[in-house]
């Protein structure tokens, strides 16, 4: 049987991936915010998973307005990273895990949630800068990210975007799926995005460190109250981009304290701003 065994939280600010594509790692400004995923590297090599399950957002790169799924999985063999307007990432390709994604939407569509199945994609900066701040820049001995990534995209760019209520039930669904594979996986799932961010208008700029910081404790000890919260508070909030938070949601609802069992542990938690626009917030929770 798979099972879930951690949840990772973390932004995915496009920044980060130039500052560690260029080599700007160690700059002063940079630096503060890698320390906080030092753990983190260190955590990610210590319980590699077998598969992660990346719950992301796409930026109008893979889906344009053309053609806006609310929720899309990815049951590719391989994803390549995209151009969004000045080249792609110079990191390897995102090798998928098609048995796995092809179950999950099974169990997941038959449990009453409409996915969109995506046999071919670009992944953007929401995917890639999470891998890069998890597992360290790929390159040299290690020419490949460590692990098979499921991609799943979630719609916070144009409205009407889903509540946290059905992200979090999504997130239920999902631990029901990957519980229900026969196949001996260790599965991690991560939710990306956030945190308050406002990129465009007259409050260009919002950062609301009270929000973030009730946000993280309120999603580890109150998933379900935080669940309730709607759309339009995040907004108000945290900022028109502040939205992506309800992606976190799909990967606290995949834990197991929300299907009967233990409270996670926390393994890590970290808070940074700023980081271009954005707060940058980060999490990791072990079933
Ligand atoms: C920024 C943050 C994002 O989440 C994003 O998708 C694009 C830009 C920023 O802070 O610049
Ligand atoms: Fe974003």
């Amino acid at each position: 049987m798979a099972k879930i065994t951690a949840s990772v939280f973390t932004s995915h600010v496009p920044a980060i991936g130039a500052a560690l594509d260029l080599g700007k790692s160690n700059d002063p400004y940079w630096q503060p915010l890698f320390k906080g995923y030092e753990y983190s590297r260190q955590w990610f090599n210590d319980n590699k998973p077998d598969v992660i399950f990346l719950v992301y957002n796409d930026h109008a790169t893979a889906f344009s307005l053309e053609m806006i799924p609310t929720f899309a999985i990815g049951t590719a063999a391989s994803y390549q990273p995209a151009d969004e307007g000045w080249g792609p990432r110079p990191v390897p390709k995102v090798v998928g895990h098609p048995e796995l994604a092809a179950h999950i939407a099974q169990s997941v569509i038959q449990d009453d949630f409409d996915l969109t199945i995506v046999n071919k994609m670009d992944v953007d900066h929401g995917l890639t800068v999470p891998l890069s701040l998890m597992c360290g820049q790929p390159g040299g001995e290690h020419p490949a990210w460590p692990c098979p990534v499921i991609p799943f995209a979630v719609n916070v760019v144009q409205y009407p975007v889903p509540s946290g209520q059905r992200c979090f039930n999504l997130g239920r669904a999902i631990r029901k799926a990957v519980e229900s594979y026969d196949g001996d996986l260790k599965v991690q799932i991560w939710g990306t995005g956030g945190m308050s961010h406002q990129l465009q208008g007259a409050r260009a700029g919002l950062i609301n460190r009270e929000f973030d910081n009730a946000f993280i404790d309120r999603l580890i000890a109150d998933p379900a109250g935080q669940a309730a919260v709607p759309h339009i508070d995040y907004v108000r909030e945290a900022g028109s981009e502040g939205i992506e938070l309800v992606m976190w949601l799909i990967a606290r609802g995949a834990m197991g304290d929300v299907a009967g069992g233990k409270p996670p542990i926390v393994k890590h938690r970290f808070y940074h701003v700023p980081a271009s626009n954005t707060a940058v917030g980060h999490l990791i929770l072990e079933n």
